[in-house]
């Protein structure tokens, strides 16, 4: 079984989705507590999509992420570098794209809007894989990312930090095909930037005015930001 090291080397985050890929929506369900369908929910609102509008669902995965922004009426496109990920949401009917965040398959200025769930953490560079959405946005066109974050009440942070520790590889044991993959995910939890540092990287990395929105208590934060008319 695959389990990517910090260092994200892509050919190593790519096969550690393909193996999870089939128990991948069932897993996060159980693991985020059913959160995630409520941080879904709250990324379609904080992006207000329109009809018409064409989308962009980065590190798409199962296109779980993708389906919910879609319920707006836009055209929303999956993208991702694991096809098993996106074979195991082969059920879904929106438009799946096999690509790398840091080489996107899309002209300069495309998408009304672009979003990314859950992926930013796992793209290699990921200021590159910020720089790579912006070119592909229209000027003056919207970004927001949905991540795992810092929990803003201290003794909540220590309790989640015991959580993600010890009892979230243990359940990942019964419940996913590659429970190692989970180990990452706390691993990787755990290095990301806080919100404020986040928002500073976003707008060094070809965004403007990002400001955020904590959910859950910080474990999770919407980050927004545009991009500038040129
Ligand atoms: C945790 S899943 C998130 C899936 C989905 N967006 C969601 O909300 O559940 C992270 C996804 O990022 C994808 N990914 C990581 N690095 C990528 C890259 N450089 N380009 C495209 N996809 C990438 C992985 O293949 C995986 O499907």
């Amino acid at each position: 079984m695959a389990k990517a090291n910090l260092d994200k080397n892509p050919r190593d985050v790519a096969r550690m989705f393909d193996d999870v890929g089939e128990k991948y929506d069932l897993t996060n369900s159980i693991l985020s507590l059913g959160q995630d369908r409520l941080w879904r929910q709250r990324t379609r609102a904080r992006l207000a999509l329109q009809p018409g509008e064409r989308v962009l669902d980065l590190a798409a995965g199962t296109a779980v992420s993708t389906v919910e922004l879609a319920k707006s009426g836009a055209w929303v496109v999956a993208c991702d570098f694991s096809p098993g990920m996106l074979a195991a949401g082969r059920g879904r009917n929106v438009p799946k794209v096999v690509g790398d965040g840091m080489h996107l398959p899309f002209a300069d200025n495309s998408f009304d809007a672009v979003t990314i769930s859950f992926g930013l953490r796992n793209i290699h560079d990921f200021r590159a894989g910020l720089q790579e959405l912006s070119r592909v946005t229209k000027p003056g066109g919207r970004l927001v990312v949905a991540e795992f974050s810092t929990p803003i009440v201290p003794i909540f942070g220590r309790i989640y930090k015991e959580y993600l520790m010890r009892l979230l590889p243990k359940i990942a044991r019964v419940v996913s095909s590659n429970p190692e993959a989970y180990e990452y995910l706390a691993d990787s939890i755990r290095a990301w930037p806080d919100q404020e540092t986040l928002a500073k990287e976003i707008n060094a990395n070809g965004w403007s005015d990002c400001g955020w929105q904590n959910l859950t208590l910080g474990i999770t934060a919407l980050h927004a930001a545009k991009k500038a008319k040129q």
